[in-house]
């Protein structure tokens, strides 16, 4: 979060207005950032993967949670057509604003996984990506999503692998320690803490889905360079998750990537490397 003077904390009711307007402008701005940065170098690859996993028919409900700026829910839109219905939900107002100026039909709606706001048995599929990691109580956000499906509704849920198999963020993130400390550093290692296989299975299991199947898909990070990928983790991402740099941390970061992160540059200068995903889909009895 942005740093905030005393005198603003003393609020009169309209100050209370105007400060929540500056958080919400901040969180809109991350979430362009997001949007152009990250979408297109990282996550628009997926969203393939995640509707074929579930086969999303003209006139299906679907359900997005953890929509974030509304890649997936996006593509979901354009397979269920007019008949059809996508719902995305996030809890973060920044990214919906971004979600809705994208695609103004999807019925967007701010909350939370572990508390879906929809009634029971309102979906016929139910997809979400890279977004699990990051909910405060897993199984329940599974409990939930098997709740709004139909009997026989579908469910994909795509994660990341470990970050021993996503190169370099490993190096990114030594870099962040190093400058920035504990907080930036594991912000940009919890979207890669649910790498493991068993203890997804486990998880899963523990949420009334004893026989899901789980598919490690390769992936490909392509940023167009170094400055990009770190600008986008620290303008974009890291706001996302409660930490703003100060600009002079950030121009040490990114003047320090490029021998940090230079291995990972083709000869056509950009920056690309490995990014596998588990795809995790599972069908309700
Ligand atoms: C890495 S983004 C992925 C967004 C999107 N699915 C995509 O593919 O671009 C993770 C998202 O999870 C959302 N999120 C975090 N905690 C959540 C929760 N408890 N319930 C629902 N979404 C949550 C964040 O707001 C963020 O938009």
């Amino acid at each position: 979060m942005s740093w905030v003077p005393v005198w603003l904390v003393c609020l009169t009711a309209i100050g209370r207005q105007k400060l929540s307007e500056l958080d919400l402008e901040n969180q809109i701005v991350a979430a362009e950032a997001y949007e152009q940065l990250h979408v297109p170098a990282l996550f628009q690859q997926w969203t393939k993967q995640v509707l074929d996993a579930v086969t999303v028919r003209p006139g299906d409900r679907v359900l997005d949670v953890a929509c974030g700026t509304g890649v997936l829910a996006r593509d979901a839109a354009k397979r269920v057509g007019e008949k059809g219905l996508v719902a995305g939900l996030d809890p973060g107002p920044g990214m919906l604003v971004v979600a809705e100026r994208h695609a103004p039909t999807v019925e967007w709606r701010q909350g939370a996984a572990e508390s879906l706001p929809y009634a029971d048995q309102s979906f016929d599929a139910v997809v979400s990506q890279f977004g699990l990691m990051f909910f405060a109580d897993r199984r329940q956000a599974l409990c939930e999503m098997l709740r709004v499906l139909v009997p026989g509704g579908r469910l994909a849920v795509a994660v990341w692998d470990s970050i021993e198999n996503s190169p370099a963020y490993p190096d990114e993130v030594a870099l962040l320690q190093r400058i920035a400390g504990q907080r930036a550093a594991d912000a940009l290692r919890a979207p890669f803490i649910l790498g493991d296989r068993t203890a997804l299975a486990a998880l899963f299991e523990s949420a009334g889905l004893p026989s899901v199947a789980i598919t490690t898909l390769k992936g490909r990070a392509r940023f167009p360079s170094i400055k990009a990928m770190v600008e986008a983790d620290l303008r974009g991402w890291l706001p996302v998750m409660g930490v703003e740099l100060a600009e002079d941390q950030i121009q040490h970061i990114l003047a320090e990537a490029q021998s940090a992160l230079g291995r990972y540059v083709t000869a056509k200068g950009q920056l690309e490397f490995d990014a596998p995903a588990h795809v995790i889909v599972g069908t309700k009895p």
